[in-house]
């Protein structure tokens, strides 16, 4: 297809504030960013992905001083230095098309340009502010707005501030954009929407500060030098400035706004649906198609802050683990629209249990098996046995359409989810069809020639589909495949491969981490004096095993001491955090009998709520029912503790719930 008979798709991160160095929750919305956008040129769209740096404001300014550097030599040293934004983009191996700094000449044209034209069509005038300012995140707040006469954003302390100012009339837009926040799928996930609602809209829009004349660093009003543009309008603008819109740098307004999904934190949500919209109302533009606010990453349970020393570095893990590994964890461990708890243990449970043991043992004992029974090349003659290997082979020929269905809502760890259920069949295919007992018998050949087949296909398309998370590793298992077709459309069918595939082993793609070693090591890099270290020093060692502490083990019991415990599958139906327990979970479950069962389980640190719905699990059904903190649970689901961390025991979700283990 020719490019300008593309689809278009313009995706936008935040751009960020380079106010001090970028840490692991800035890394995780511009990876998730970057994983749409990879999904969306694979969907064979003519993608533009815009990012950049926020460069103006009280606090660069003030950072700037405390440092004894000019502003602009203050956001260089961190936007264009070594390890800064830029370097940290291109090593998360982040695919954006452009960035745009508010410091570039054409971005300030832009909004010089804009500024002029809402003043001129009535909608900026000139007024006095007095109110209360938090200058950590730029933003003026009203008293009814504080929190205990605090930011209600960050908690910290806000100051009076009266000057002259120009004003953006925000009310009079509050009807159109009560509207826009309620059709459907503008703003997601939903419960945002009831938020800007009930937080903003109900209690009546105020108009808005939009230009400060207490400090200098900003885009100065043309028509009144003494004021600088409010950093809001100087930010929001960037994302048609970095188009070419009122500027000769590019010229891709027409082309490609509005945007088919600005991505988002939670934090800013309030800014880009409630007074983005209004701005572009005021110029007369299109408004952006979607806005999807992501949930924050925590560190340890407690927001990652420089001043708490609990931010997490992504150099520090990409140099350990690589950059694939931390991609592939971020999105799969978190939910995208909700907070995540992101903990040392998880990461690296994610990479053993995952990459090392369920991905990267599929591709390794696949190729080695071609190798060892092949020489590395199927043979050409097989015969047909579909019957025994359609529910693998129908299992990862729809696979592409699970992942369209929840990649198209964002739902990216879901995604991810669909390709793992298929690579754990994989592996129990590899159980099933034993090909080491297969290869002892010549007469046999055929039928191990096509479980290879099969397994390699289902490889194939697993790579295909983890591209966009994880494309170096999906492009070297592809690369031992012998490079097949892996374009989006080949991945909705199985049989794509050559019959005489090739195949070629190479070394582990995630070695196995020694888990309590590892985290030793961690929290001593992790500690703020030794985070200077060079990461590599200590780089993890593949090893053959993981080497668990063992238990004490329990004195011995008869068969019938055991047989009177009831195990039962049961599928989880609802999860939700216990108000006031940071350690449990509150479990709704189907346990066949037609009447949900509740189960609490102290689980908290290690999942999501959201994560579980829907996964099959084991309880022992009949112990006998307790209180905690204050309610009923009936029952126990069964764990496996491993590493520091605990992981729940999940069954193939072919079995119905009400089975009984035994
Ligand atoms: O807000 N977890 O810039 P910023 C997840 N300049 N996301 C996080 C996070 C965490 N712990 N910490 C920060 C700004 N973020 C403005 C944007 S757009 C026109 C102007 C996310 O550098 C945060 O939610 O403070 C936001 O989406 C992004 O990083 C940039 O934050």
């Amino acid at each position: 297809m020719c490019d300008k008979c593309k689809e278009k798709f313009l995706i936008t991160t935040p751009i960020y504030y380079p106010s001090s160095r970028l840490h692991i929750g800035h890394a995780y919305c511009t990876v998730a960013t970057d994983v749409i956008a990879r999904y969306q040129r694979m969907l064979g769209k003519d993608v533009l992905f815009v990012t950049g740096t926020d460069e103006h404001g009280q606090k660069i300014e003030t950072r700037a001083k405390e440092t004894g550097v000019s502003p602009k030599q203050f956001v260089d040293g961190i936007v264009e230095a070594p390890k800064g934004v830029k370097d940290l983009w291109k090593l998360m191996n982040v695919s954006y098309d452009r960035f745009v700094r508010t410091t570039d000449d054409y971005h300030v044209e832009t909004i010089q340009k804009v500024f002029r034209r809402m003043y001129e069509n009535g909608d900026i005038y000139k007024g006095y502010y007095e109110g209360m300012y938090c200058t950590p995140c730029e933003s003026f707040w009203t008293e009814s707005q504080l929190v205990d006469g605090k930011c209600p954003d960050c908690g910290r302390e806000v100051q009076p501030a009266r000057e002259e100012a120009y004003f953006f009339k925000l009310s009079k837009y509050a009807d159109r954009i009560q509207a826009l926040l309620e059709t459907p799928g503008w703003l997601e996930p939903a419960s945002r929407v009831n938020e800007m609602i009930n937080n903003f809209i109900k209690p009546g829009l105020e108009d808005l500060c939009v230009s400060r004349t207490s400090f200098t660093w900003g885009i100065p009003v043309d028509f009144d030098p003494g004021h600088v543009v409010y950093v809001w309008v100087d930010a929001l603008f960037s994302y048609v400035s970095a188009l070419g819109f009122l500027n000769d740098r590019y010229q891709d307004y027409e082309k490609f706004w509005p945007a088919d999904v600005h991505i988002i934190g939670k934090e800013i949500v309030r800014f880009h649906a409630i007074i983005w919209p209004a701005f572009l109302m005021s110029m007369g533009m299109p408004l952006p198609k979607r806005i999807f606010g992501h949930g924050w990453l925590n560190f340890n349970g407690d927001k990652m802050s420089k001043s708490k020393g609990n931010v997490v570095d992504p150099y520090l893990l990409a140099e350990r683990y690589g950059v694939d590994a931390l991609r592939f964890f971020m999105i799969r461990t978190f939910p995208f629209g909700s907070d995540g708890n992101f903990t040392n243990e998880s990461l690296i449970s994610c990479i053993n249990v995952d990459l090392a043991n369920d991905l990267g043992n599929l591709v390794s004992r696949t190729v080695a098996m071609v190798q060892k029974y092949f020489g590395g090349q199927l043979p050409l003659e097989q015969t047909e046995d579909p019957e025994k290997d359609d529910e693998l082979i129908t299992l990862a020929c729809d696979l592409v359409h699970r992942v369209s269905e929840q990649m198209d809502k964002f739902a990216l760890q879901n995604a991810l989810a669909e390709i793992f259920r298929v690579i754990g069949r994989a592996n129990k295919y590899i159980d099933e069809n034993e090909p080491w007992r297969l290869a002892k018998d010549e007469a046999n050949k055929p039928r191990l020639a096509r479980v290879m087949y099969n397994l390699l296909e289902t490889v194939r398309i697993c790579a295909g589909l983890l591209r966009p998370f994880m494309p170096d590793t999906a492009d070297e298992i592809l690369r031992r495949l012998g490079n097949p077709d892996s374009s989006w459309e080949s991945l909705g069918f199985f049989g794509t491969l050559y019959r005489d595939a090739k195949a070629e082993n190479g070394p582990a793609l995630f070695p196995r981490i020694d888990a309590a070693k590892e985290l030793e090591a961690l929290e001593a890099l992790m500690k703020p004096a030794e985070a200077q270290k060079p990461a590599a020093e200590q780089a993890p060692k593949a090893e053959q095993a993981p080497k668990a502490e063992l238990p004490e083990p329990k004195a011995e019991i008869d068969f019938d001491t055991f047989d009177r415990s009831e195990l039962t599958v049961v599928k989880v139906l609802a999860c939700e955090k216990v108000k006031k327990s940071e350690k449990l979970l509150k479990f709704q479950l189907d346990d066949g009998t037609g009447t949900p069962r509740q189960i609490l389980s102290g689980i908290a640190k290690y999942y999501q709520p959201d994560e579980l719905i829907g996964k099959t699990l084991v309880a022992v059904t009949n112990l006998a029912p307790r209180k905690l903190m204050g309610q009923l649970s009936c029952g126990m689901l069964l764990s496996a503790e491993h590493g520091g961390r605990l992981t729940l025991l999940t069954l193939d979700d072919a079995i119905p719930a009400g089975a009984r283990l035994g």
